[in-house]
């Protein structure tokens, strides 16, 4: 029998019809879009208004259930990447589940921040390939405006709404998910971090009046880890794969940065036509930037292309996966 691996079927976005621009942004805080522009690629992203998180997962897997035939009670598992969710509990993925009639999954949230999207597919891919599943839902969603802090220039800028949800099913002809390495380091933790509101800093008076509930980022810092960090993984899974930047059709990487994308490509060795770049339209959704870039160039994938998803996020978390597209679009 030949050996089962973790294929992506069916990849679905959603991002809310809502657009600030940067020069919107110029209204609210001491910024310009020159700043933004050259310091991140940003020219706009999307902001969700009077709806929770899952709203944006329940529109994205809603749709990819229409789009690839799939019946709701047929999945059996929906892993949900997000820093944003509804509630502390329960999960997001199980109100999304509950709204969209998946009556047979089961399922969890997964905080890795920009990580997400790569963290549950890795996830996914283990319990496919140990043939415990057949049908698994990957999520990547951010609701980032809900702790962002519009009188902070420095975060409120990057950040957007939006994400999107991956079908991944088992494949016999070895397509989909080949190699995956994925990293995580605590000690970032003050770097980039949302300080109240867990039990660290439970929500007080105190914790709101000092605005720990909002995303705390210092920029530069989180800059150089994601710099070394992104190009080092990517450039180590091609490595024991033995992929030159020829065998490679694209790079999938997270959107915080335009300056860290380049990077990472530049040490790749790809040339810019084989880079998903999305980031000036959505900003950094967070766990939501691989499955939509994913969702944007899926009519360009072909059956057998070869990927390099790469992630880096608070926590920090990072990491990269090696993925076989499986299939044309229709
Ligand atoms: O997705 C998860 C991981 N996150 C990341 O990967 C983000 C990594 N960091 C970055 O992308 C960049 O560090 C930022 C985009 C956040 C900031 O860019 P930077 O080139 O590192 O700027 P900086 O923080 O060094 O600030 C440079 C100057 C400062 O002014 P002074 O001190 O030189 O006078 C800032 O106060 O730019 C100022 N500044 C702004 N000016 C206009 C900071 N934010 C803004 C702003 N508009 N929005």
């Amino acid at each position: 029998m030949s050996k089962i691996t973790a294929a992506i079927t069916g990849i679905q976005g959603y991002v809310p019809d809502d657009v600030m621009t940067n020069h919107d942004l110029e209204k609210i805080v001491d910024t310009n879009d020159e700043w933004i522009r050259s310091r991140t690629g940003i020219e706009e992203r999307r902001i969700l208004k009077g709806e929770p998180c899952s709203y944006i997962g329940v529109k994205a897997v809603e749709g990819l259930l229409a789009k690839t035939g799939t019946d709701p009670l047929d999945i059996d598992l929906v892993i949900c990447g997000t820093v944003t969710p509804d509630y502390g509990f329960p999960s997001t993925a199980n109100l999304i589940c509950d709204k969209v009639g998946m009556k047979n999954a089961w399922g969890y949230d997964l905080i890795a921040a920009c990580s997400g999207f790569i963290y549950g597919l890795t996830t996914a891919a283990a319990f496919i390939e140990s043939g415990k599943h057949k049908k698994i839902i990957v999520i990547g969603i951010d609701k980032m405006s809900a702790i962002l802090n519009y009188e902070d220039r420095t975060t409120c800028v990057i950040f957007g709404d939006g994400g999107g949800a991956a079908l991944v099913e088992p494949n016999e002809e070895g397509l989909g998910v080949v190699d995956t390495i994925m990293r995580s380091d605590g000690a970032g933790v003050e770097y980039l971090y949302q300080p109240g509101g867990g039990s660290a800093n439970p929500a007080s008076h105190e914790t709101v009046d000092q605005r720990m509930h909002f995303v705390h980022q210092e920029g530069k810092q989180v800059f150089k880890f994601a710099v070394t960090n992104m190009a080092d993984v990517s450039a180590e899974i091609m490595e024991r794969n033995n992929l030159t930047s020829d065998d490679i059709d694209w790079l999938v990487p997270h959107q915080a940065n335009l300056r860290i994308i380049d990077a990472t490509a530049n040490r790749m060795g790809l040339p810019k036509e084989k880079v998903m770049i999305n980031i000036q339209k959505y900003g950094n959704t967070t766990a939501g930037t691989l499955p939509l870039c994913l969702w944007d160039w899926e009519k360009q994938l072909k059956k057998g292309d070869n990927l390099i998803l790469s992630a880096f996020g608070g926590g920090f978390t990072w990491g990269a996966i090696y993925l076989k597209w499986a299939y044309d679009s229709k």
